[in-house]
């Protein structure tokens, strides 16, 4: 019976722990990162940014898949976007996360 259940149980351990590792950092939140780092561009339309709200601009871009998107907001983008859009202490699944906002935003 044990010999079944161990491995199952460090099976689970596993999975749960990845997937907190994969989680935004401990109180991250997406909509105030992006009031603080991303508006300066993407709430005033400054330097051609695509603005949130904006249904049809977004449609586009999701188009090309949002991990695309989000490969993008970490590499920046055509010398416009910056890279991390500037977060410094944006961990990858913050910046994740932060877009997903700016999508919700905008539908
Ligand atoms: C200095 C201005 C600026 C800041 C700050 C900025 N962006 Fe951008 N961002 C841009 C511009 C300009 C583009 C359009 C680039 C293009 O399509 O050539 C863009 C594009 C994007 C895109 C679309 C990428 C694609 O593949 O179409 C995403 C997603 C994005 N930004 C996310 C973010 C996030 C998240 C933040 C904050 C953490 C942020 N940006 C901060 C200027 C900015």
């Amino acid at each position: 019976m044990n010999r079944i259940l161990c491995p199952l149980l460090a099976i689970f351990t596993f999975l749960i722990a990845s997937n907190l590792m994969a989680a935004p950092s401990d109180n991250f939140d997406a909509a105030q990162k992006y009031q603080n780092t991303c508006y300066a561009c993407h709430g005033t339309g400054a330097a051609h940014a695509p603005e949130v709200g904006d249904i049809i601009e977004w449609e586009i871009r999701l188009e090309k898949g949002l991990d695309t998107l989000v490969q993008n907001t970490i590499k920046g983008l055509n010398g416009m976007m910056p890279p991390r859009g500037l977060c410094t202490d944006c961990s990858d699944e913050d910046l994740k996360a932060v877009v997903e906002y700016m999508l919700e935003s905008s539908q």
